[in-house]
């Protein structure tokens, strides 16, 4: 038997990323205490209100099919809420509610790339873009985001990416794993070349509301944009509620249209009581998310504060998102190697960024989703291993 080509274009090259992570839970499984700061998956509780509104909705027997774009109420409540963030129009039939912004991503990047086709991202990328353009058919086209322009992009880079089979320009920001924020000129300038060359511009906003450095740009608030611009984001980061997956596409109508049209083929709409559950979030701001972000926040200046004396290694506190970007190519490891030793002498799990992009290698990325003492042990423990490491001690 054999399996189509698909099987291999969906495993991008981002699989070996995560044996750190799997290797520390095996750890953790024997008993020995490890610090995982792996995976982006919020610590928080959910918000008391959403848990309450989830549990009201099945308890009123809320567990048939919803309609396949998602619930009337819930459509119209997140357009308000991009309206209401952008100040631009924005209707129900500009969304569809999508299981997170994973599948967001992934619906909208089958309606508009095929085989033949070029898909422009910045790289380091979040791990599963490669997957998601490889299952379209379409070539992923890389632009560095380099250190010494703190991770933004060089717009001269993307626009001379372009060839005549170019279709999309993937935008992420606040960024992972970089921690980037594109400021507005930025963003208007990318709209500017998609307007230009006539190009989808794809924007992933699921960490919308953990910007720091400057205020976030949503690719809705862009002028003239409304036949191009498509804005994936979801509550999964900003509420702490990953498993929900919750998440919503906003785009031109027709497209909703064609991707109500692959949901239909593919998951049939969403859980009614999971849509019921997230309404308070979607019509008002909650104090949770607030609460997360200052946390957040604090967290990324703390952490990367006690980071600057790891020797041979650069670290800025991020511009916004819930990870810090260790710079560690001085200590000569890559960073593969530095993240098993890490784990191996210190019991401290990170993720080896090499597989994000090359601009990544020797880079590690370090997830801020634990209680501030962990995190302060775990940078304590960084910097003993780097002192270490630079001693020739290893
Ligand atoms: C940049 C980025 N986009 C999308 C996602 C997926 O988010 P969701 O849980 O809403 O599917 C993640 C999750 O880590 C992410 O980091």
């Amino acid at each position: 038997v054999n399996f189509s080509s698909l099987v291999a274009r969906v495993s991008g090259g981002g699989s070996t990323t995560w044996d750190i992570h799997f290797e520390a839970l095996r750890r953790i499984r024997e008993g020995k205490v490890t610090i995982m700061l792996t995976v982006g998956d919020p610590d928080q509780l959910a918000p008391v209100r959403i848990v309450e509104e989830t549990v009201a909705a099945l308890r009123s027997n809320h567990k048939g099919y919803s309609p396949i774009a998602g619930i009337a109420s819930v459509r119209s409540a997140i357009a308000e809420r991009i309206e209401r963030r952008t100040g631009h129009s924005c209707r129900a039939e500009n969304i569809i509610v999508v299981p997170g912004a994973q599948a967001g991503l992934y619906c909208v990047v089958q309606c508009l790339a095929e085989s033949g086709d070029e898909v422009i991202v910045a790289e380091p990328i979040y791990a599963t873009y490669d997957g998601v353009i490889g299952a379209s058919g379409a070539v992923m086209i890389n632009v560095p985001l380099l250190p010494e322009r703190a991770y933004h992009p060089d717009i001269e880079s993307i626009e001379n990416a372009i060839t005549p089979r170019t279709r999309v320009i993937w935008i992420n920001s606040p960024h992972n794993p970089t921690g980037a924020v594109l400021d507005r000129d930025e963003l208007m300038k990318i709209a500017e070349i998609c307007e230009r060359h006539d190009l989808w511009l794809l924007s992933d906003e699921v960490y919308e509301d953990l910007a720091y450095a400057r205020p976030h740009s949503s690719v809705w608030s862009l002028p003239n944009m409304a036949e191009r611009a498509v804005l994936v984001s979801s509550l999964s980061k900003t509420y702490a509620i990953p498993g929900y997956r919750f998440g919503w596409v906003a785009g031109p109508e027709i497209l909703i249209k064609h991707i109500q049209s692959l949901l239909l083929c593919m998951s049939y709409g969403s859980p009614p009581f999971i849509q019921e559950g997230v309404l308070p979030a979607l019509r008002e701001d909650l104090p949770e998310m607030f609460e997360l972000r200052n946390t957040y926040r604090r967290r990324a200046t703390i952490m990367s504060g006690v980071l600057r004396s790891a020797h041979r290694c650069t670290v800025a506190e991020p511009e916004g998102g819930m990870f810090l970007f260790l710079d560690a190519r001085d200590t000569g490891l890559d960073s593969w190697t530095f993240a098993r030793m890490l784990l191996e002498q210190e019991s401290v799990a990170v993720l080896p960024s090499d597989a994000f992009g090359p601009s990544a290698s020797g880079h590690l990325r370090i997830s801020l989703t634990a209680p501030e003492s962990e995190l302060l042990e775990a940078a304590r423990r960084i910097v003993q291993f780097t002192r270490r490491l630079s001693a020739g001690g290893l």
